[in-house]
C-alpha cells in the first residue's frame, strides 16, 4: 500500500475511534496542541523541540511547535499550521499532498489565530500543557483523565501506518548500527563510533529519538551511558550500542552487543555469554503472543539468566535459587521492556485496558510494562546481562553472594555488560520481530 493509503486508513480509523469517544465522554470537540519552545532559565537558546505523542499519533509533523488540531465529531478534521513571519528562522515546511489531503488545513501567522477557535464550553477537551493553554477558561476541559486514558489506549494498538512507520524506523536504525559496528572493528572512539551511526542514518541527529547509548567496555554495564569518549580505550574489548532512529515521529529502538578482538579466556566466555543472551533474547521476542502477560515474560528472562549464569558456572545452585536468592537482579536490574510508538517509552505500559493502574511487581520496580499483550501492540524485548561494580558489591555482602563465582565473575567486570533489544508487533499468530527482519533485509 502507498503511504497515502496507508494514512488515508489509519486517519479514518483515528476519526472513527475518536467520534465514539467524544460521544462516549460528552465532549463535542478535541483540540490538541502540538506543544511550544521552551527555553531554559536566564538563556535564549530554544530546547531541542518534539510535539506531544498525541499530536504525532494524528499528524506526520514532530517538530512543528504551536499547531493545533480541531477534532469535531463527524466533520473533516482541521489543522491550524503555524507557518510564522520570521526573518531569523524557517517555517515549518508547506504540508505534503499525501497527508494533507486528510485535512483541512489553516495557515496561520501566529497561534493566536487558533486561540480563538476554542470554545469556552464544558463539551471542549484539550490535550496540551496546561502553561501553554493559560486563559482559556475555567470551563473547557484540559487533560480530561478518562477521555485522556481511552486515547492512550487506543494508542496501544498500531494501525498498518503505524506498524509502517516502526518498520522503516528499524531499516534506518539496522543501517546504522551496521556501520557503528565497523566503526568499532576498526578501533574508534565512542564519538568516532557515534558519527559513523550519524553518517550512516544520514539524518539530523535531533530526529533521534533518544540520545543513543556507545559504550565501550565497562561503559556498557552503565544502562544510560551518557557520555562519548574522544579518545579510544587501549583496547577494544566490547561494545554495547543503544541506539534507535525515527521514521515520521515513530521510533525504533535497537540494542546490539559486540565482542572486541581480544583472544582471551575472557573475552572468550564473554562471547558465549552473547550468544547465550542473544539465543534467550530470541526466544522472548518469539513468545510475545497476544495473551500473554509482560509480567510473565519478565520473569522467564530472569529465569533465562540465572540458567546463562549457572550454565557458565558464574553462580552455583539451581536457577530457582539463583533467581530466588535476588542474584539475577543483580546481573538484570531493569525490565524486559516497554511499549513502543510516538515515544519510545509509549503511553499505557501499566494500566489495563480501562485505565486502571497495574503497578509493577515489588521486585520489579523498573518494568515499564505489565499487561497482558495484544495484538497490534508493538513491545521492546531486551533482556541484558551487566558486571555492575556497585550491585555487585552489594550482592558480596548478602548471603547469596556465596554462590557467585567472585573471580570469574570479577574478570568480566572490564567488558561492562550485554542487551540485545528487538522491537516486536504482537499478531494472533507469530510475532513480526521488526528489528532481526530490518538487519536481515539489509545483509
Ligand atoms: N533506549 C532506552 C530503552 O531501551 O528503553
Ligand atoms: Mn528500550
Ligand atoms: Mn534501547
Amino acid at each position: 500500500m502507498s503511504d497515502q493509503a496507508l494514512y488515508s486508513a489509519h486517519i479514518n480509523h483515528r476519526r472513527e475511534r475518536l467520534d465514539h469517544l467524544l460521544n462516549a465522554h460528552g465532549f463535542d470537540v478535541l483540540f490538541i496542541h502540538s506543544g511550544r519552545l521552551s527555553y531554559p532559565r536566564f538563556d535564549d537558546r530554544a530546547q531541542p523541540f518534539r510535539v506531544h505523542g498525541h499530536f504525532n499519533a494524528w499528524v506526520p509533523l514532530p517538530y512543528t511547535p504551536d499547531c493545533l488540531l480541531e477534532l469535531r465529531s463527524g466533520q473533516r478534521p482541521v489543522l491550524w499550521y503555524l507557518q510564522p513571519e520570521d526573518f531569523w528562522h524557517a517555517p515549518p515546511k508547506a504540508p505534503e499532498e499525501w497527508w494533507a489531503s486528510q485535512w483541512d488545513v489553516q495557515i496561520i501567522k501566529d497561534p493566536a489565530d487558533w486561540v480563538k477557535r476554542i470554545e469556552r464550553s464544558e463539551a471542549t477537551a484539550v490535550i496540551g500543557e496546561e502553561a501553554h493553554l493559560a486563559g482559556l477558561g475555567d470551563h473547557i476541559a484540559v487533560n480530561p483523565r478518562s477521555l485522556m486514558q481511552a486515547l492512550d489506549e487506543d494508542r496501544t494498538f498500531k494501525t498498518e501506518y503505524e506498524r509502517a512507520c516502526i518498520y522503516q524506523a528499524s531499516l534506518k536504525g539496522a543501517r546504522a548500527h551496521r556501520a557503528a559496528k565497523a566503526a568499532f572493528d576498526e578501533g574508534q572512539s565512542e564519538l568516532g563510533i557515534f558519527q559513523a551511526y550519524l553518517h550512516a542514518l544520514n539524518e539530523d541527529p535531533m530526529t533521534l529519538p533518544y540520545d543513543g547509548i556507545v559504550a565501550l567496555n565497562d561503559h556498557a554495564s552503565i544502562l544510560h551511558y551518557q557520555h562519548r569518549d574522544i579518545e579510544g580505550p587501549k583496547a577494544h574489548l566490547s561494545f554495547l550500542l543503544d541506539a534507535g532512529a525515527d521514521h515520521l515521529g515513530y521510533a525504533s529502538d535497537i540494542t546490539r552487543t559486540h565482542m572486541g578482538h581480544a583472544q582471551t579466556r575472557e573475552g572468550g566466555m564473554f562471547q558465549g555469554l552473547i550468544d547465550a543472551m542473544d539465543h534467550l533474547e530470541r526466544g522472548l521476542a518469539h513468545s510475545a503472543r497476544a495473551g500473554h502477560s509482560f509480567v510473565d515474560m519478565h520473569h522467564q528472562a530472569h529465569q533465562g539468566i540465572a540458567q546463562i549464569l549457572s550454565q557458565t558456572d558464574l553462580v552455583s545452585g539451581s536457577s530457582e535459587s539463583i533467581v530466588a536468592g535476588g542474584i539475577t537482579r543483580t546481573f538484570f536490574p531493569h525490565g524486559l521492556g516497554h511499549f513502543l510508538g510516538a515515544q519510545v517509552h509509549d503511553v499505557a505500559g501499566q494500566v489495563d485496558g480501562q485505565g486502571r493502574p497495574l503497578p509493577p511487581p515489588p521486585d520489579d520496580p523498573m518494568l515499564r510494562l505489565t499487561r497482558a499483550l495484544k495484538e497490534g501492540n508493538v513491545v521492546t524485548i531486551e533482556p541484558g546481562l551487566y558486571f555492575i561494580p556497585m550491585l555487585l558489591e552489594k550482592l558480596k555482602g548478602e548471603s547469596a553472594g556465596q554462590q557467585v563465582n567472585w573471580p570469574a565473575v570479577e574478570s568480566l567486570i572490564p567488558f561492562g555488560g550485554i542487551r540485545i533489544e528487538d522491537n516486536v508487533l504482537v499478531t494472533e499468530a507469530e510475532p513480526v520481530n521488526y528489528t532481526r527482519e530490518a538487519f536481515h533485509a539489509i545483509d
